[in-house]
């Protein structure tokens, strides 16, 4: 027999990280509101004080919780605060939105395959900051971003998608960032809802979208 069971019940838990203003957490925020994603954003917790994302949390009426790095006494005291306040949530999914703290394999390996970052380069190219600039640099024709799964290796862990913006000779560092930053707030809304739909699975180290390795 099929039970019918409410949308709340089979709703994800999704915590957010950010380190900053916050534009793809209200792209996330936004989703959630419109339906787009089966699941609800149960806290924002940021690794800096006074951040525009934490705004958007409160105006948001989502739990927002600092957890300032340069209060703890090295990265594994900070990063046993950040799991114990991630893990009080019990979430289905972590959320990395320009979360730019680097992330010891200890603190990561728990959350292997729940946990999603946004990094804006076509990985594996360009891990790591000043992904813009080192794009123009290059001369690269094409620029983009990229979701993945959380893994021990920064910037590392399986790709799931990627999209491409054309790299013109016009092109600044500025406006490189802006035309990646559109894209990131469509690809990471549909991502998610894959996740919490799970469309999206990782196992053995790899992706998989409706059952095909990615
Ligand atoms: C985004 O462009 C995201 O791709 C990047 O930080 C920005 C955060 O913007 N993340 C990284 O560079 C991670 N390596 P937001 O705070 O407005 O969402």
């Amino acid at each position: 027999m099929i039970q019918s069971t409410s949308v709340e019940s089979n709703s994800a838990r999704i915590v957010v990280l950010i380190s900053g203003s916050g534009s793809n957490l209200q792209a996330l925020i936004d989703a959630v509101d419109m339906g787009a994603i089966n699941g609800e954003i149960a806290a924002v917790i940021s690794n800096k004080p006074g951040v525009y994302g934490l705004d958007r949390a409160k105006k948001a009426e989502i739990p927002a919780v600092v957890i300032d790095h340069r209060d703890y006494d090295g990265r594994a005291a900070f990063e046993a605060e950040l799991s114990k306040t991630i893990n009080s949530f019990s979430p289905d999914l972590i959320v990395l939105a320009g979360f730019m703290r680097i992330l010891n394999s200890e603190f990561v390996q728990p959350y292997e395959g729940k946990m999603l970052n946004i990094h804006p380069s076509l990985l594996p190219k360009y891990k790591g900051l000043h992904t813009h600039r080192r794009a123009l640099e290059n001369g690269d024709k094409e620029h983009g971003v990229s979701v993945h799964f959380v893994t021990a290796e920064l910037d590392g862990g399986p790709v799931i998608a990627q999209r491409k913006v054309k790299v013109e000779n016009s092109d600044t560092e500025q406006s490189l960032q802006e035309k990646v930053r559109q894209q990131e707030h469509q690809l990471y809304p549909e991502v998610v809802a894959w996740f919490c739909s799970k469309r999206l699975e990782y196992k053995n180290g790899q992706a998989f979208f409706d059952g095909e390795a990615l």
